[in-house]
C-alpha cells in the first residue's frame, strides 16, 4: 500500500519555547519527518522563539543536534540540511517587549500563521496579549496549546477566558497527543465505517470495557511536575478520557470538528460521579536498585498516585449497566496501551456446560504493535465431541498494510499538520476540557479530604492488589499487562 502525502499550504510556524524539551523531542523531529515525506511545502518556515540568545545559524545547529538525537533511524544528511534552511530564530521575552518587533516583521501575511505555545500555561496570557498587540493575532492565525490545560475547572476556565480575549475558539488548538495516534483514529474508522460493530456497541451486548495505559517508566526527572499532578491529572483527565469518549460516543453526523466534539462532550457530561470504593490509587515502591516513587519525586511524604484504576458509569441509554474500567500507571510490568471491549456471553449455550463459557473480545492495541484483534470461539479441531476454543482474528496493521503502516506519522506530526490545514477535529474544545475537569475535580477533592494514602505496589508489577479486587468484586478480571 502506498500512503498518500498531500502537501499543506505554505506556513510560518512560530514555536514559543523553541529550545525546550518538547520542541527538541517531538515538535522539531516531527516537522523534520513531515519534511522528509514531502508534506512541507518549499515556502514553509519554522521560527523558534525563546529566551536563549541564538541567531538563525545557532538555532539550526541546535535543531540538528536534537534531530540526530531523537530521530536516529531517519537520518538523511542532505535532507536534514535542506530542512534546516527552513528554520529561523528570534530571541524573545514572553513577558516583556524584547524581540516582538522582529518577530512581527519576520512573520508573513500571505501564509498560514500558527503559534505553538510550547511553554508553561502561566505564559499563555502574556503571549496571547503580545501577539495581539503586534498585529499577529488576526482572524487567520492559529494558536496551539499544550497540556496541562489547567489543574482544575477554575484554572481551565481562566485559561480559556484569557485566550478568548484575543482568539476565537476556531483559532485555538488544544493538543491531546493521544488523539493524534494512528490507532485512536482507527478506532473511529472501525466503529463508523463498518456495519459489523455498531449494532453490538451497547449495553445489551457489551459486558464491560477496559482501557489500559501501562508504562514502565517512572517519574524520575519530572518529579516536581508530576508530584503536583498525579495519574489523574497527568493521564486520566485527558488521554484516557479521550479514549473513553471515542469508544462511548454516538456516531457523529459527519467527521467534522464540531460534530465529533459535540458527541464527545455529551459522553463526558453523562459520566456519573465515581464512588470512592470504585477508585484504587497506587504508588510504586522501589525494587532492585530502582527508586521508589517518593525518591523519584523527591518528596518522602508524597501522597500522589502514580497508578489509578477506576470503575466508571456512563449514564445514558446506550451504556447504562456497562461499566468502563480505566487503569493507568508508571513502572508497571510492560509498556502497553489497549482498549478491550468484552462482549457478553451468548444468551444460551447449545453445547452444554462442558464447552465452558466463551466471550468475544475486541482489542484495539494503541502501542506497541498497533492493531486490532477480535477473539472468536470455534470448535477445537479433531474428534471426540464438541470442544470449544477461543482464537484471535488478528490484524496487525503492519502485517495487513505493509511497510507504510510500520512507520505511521507520530501523533505530533499529524496534529501539527492538522493545525496548518485548519482541521480542529482531533483537538479539544474549551467546553470539553472544562467538562472533563468538572467531572475530575470532586474525585480529587474526595480523596484529598479523606486524606487517603495511595497503596504501594512493586515496580514491575500490575499495580496494587486492590485494583484486582475492584474487578473481582464484580466477577471480572483485568486483562494481563503484557507486550
Ligand atoms: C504524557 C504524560 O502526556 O503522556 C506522561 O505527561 C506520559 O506522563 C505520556 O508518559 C505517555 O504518552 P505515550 O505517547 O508515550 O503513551
Amino acid at each position: 500500500m502506498v500512503s498518500r502525502v498531500i502537501p499543506v499550504d505554505p506556513f510560518d510556524l512560530v514555536i514559543f519555547g523553541g529550545t525546550g524539551d518538547l520542541a527538541r523531542r517531538k515538535i522539531l523531529p516531527g516537522l523534520y519527518r513531515r519534511f522528509c515525506s514531502g508534506q512541507m511545502p518549499p515556502e514553509a518556515r519554522v521560527i523558534g522563539a525563546a529566551r536563549a540568545d541564538h541567531d538563525d545559524q545557532g538555532y539550526r545547529d541546535f535543531v540538528r543536534d536534537s534531530i540526530l538525537e531523537f530521530t536516529p533511524d531517519g537520518r538523511d544528511e542532505d535532507g536534514l540540511e535542506r530542512f534546516l534552511e527552513h528554520l529561523h530564530y528570534v530571541a524573545i521575552d514572553a513577558t516583556g517587549d524584547g524581540g516582538w518587533e522582529k518577530l512581527a516583521e519576520l512573520v508573513r501575511d500571505d501564509v498560514v500563521k500558527a503559534f505553538y505555545f510550547s511553554v508553561g500555561p502561566s505564559l499563555f496570557g502574556a503571549l496571547a496579549e503580545r501577539l495581539y498587540a503586534h498585529g499577529l493575532a488576526d482572524r487567520d492565525s492559529r494558536i496551539v496549546v499544550e497540556k496541562p490545560f489547567g489543574r482544575d475547572l477554575a484554572t481551565a476556565r481562566d485559561l480559556n477566558a484569557t485566550l478568548a480575549e484575543h482568539f476565537d475558539e476556531t483559532q485555538i488548538y488544544r493538543i491531546d497527543h493521544y488523539l493524534g495516534k494512528e490507532t485512536v483514529q482507527n478506532l473511529m474508522a472501525v466503529r463508523f465505517a463498518n456495519v459489523l460493530f455498531e449494532p453490538l456497541w451497547n449495553s445489551q451486548y457489551v459486558d464491560h470495557i477496559q482501557i489500559t495505559v501501562a508504562e514502565t517508566v517512572g517519574v524520575g526527572g519530572r518529579g516536581a511536575y508530576y508530584d503536583k499532578a498525579g495519574a489523574m491529572r497527568d493521564m486520566v483527565q485527558n488521554h484516557l478520557m479521550q479514549l473513553l469518549c471515542l469508544i462511548a460516543m454516538e456516531p457523529p453526523a459527519r467527521f467534522s470538528p464540531d460534530s465529533v466534539r459535540d458527541e464527545k462532550l455529551k459522553v463526558i457530561r453523562a459520566l456519573d460521579p465515581v464512588e470512592p470504593h470504585h477508585i484504587v490509587r497506587g504508588q510504586y515502591d522501589g525494587a532492585e536498585g530502582k527508586n521508589s516513587y517518593r525518591e523519584d519525586a523527591e518528596n518522602p511524604r508524597s501522597l500522589t498516585e502514580s497508578f489509578l484504576a477506576m470503575k466508571i458509569n456512563v449514564s445514558n441509554w446506550r451504556w447504562a449497566g456497562t461499566p468502563f474500567y480505566l487503569r493507568t500507571g508508571k513502572r508497571l510490568k510492560a509498556r502497553t496501551s489497549e482498549i478491550a471491549v468484552i462482549f457478553k456471553d451468548a444468551p444460551h449455550s447449545i453445547f452444554g456446560s462442558e464447552a465452558g463459557t466463551h466471550r468475544n473480545i475486541l482489542t484495539i492495541r494503541l502501542q506497541p504493535n498497533e492493531g486490532i484483534t477480535l477473539g472468536v470461539t470455534i470448535k477445537e479441531p479433531g474428534q471426540g465431541g464438541m470442544r470449544l476454543v477461543d482464537v484471535p482474528l488478528d490484524m496487525s496493521f503492519a502485517d495487513a498494510l505493509g511497510p507504510d503502516a510500520e512507520d505511521p506519522p507520530e501523533a505530533y506530526e499529524r496534529l501539527i499538520m492538522d493545525v496548518i490545514r485548519g482541521d480542529q477535529t482531533l483537538f479539544m474544545r474549551g467546553d470539553e476540557v472544562e467538562a472533563a475537569w468538572a467531572w475530575t475535580d470532586p474525585i480529587i477533592e474526595g480523596w484529598t479530604t479523606r486524606g487517603e494514602a495511595p497503596k504501594l505496589y512493586d515496580s514491575g508489577s500490575a499495580g496494587p492488589e486492590d485494583a484486582q479486587m475492584l474487578m473481582h468484586r464484580a466477577g471480572r478480571r483485568w486483562r494481563e499487562i503484557k507486550v
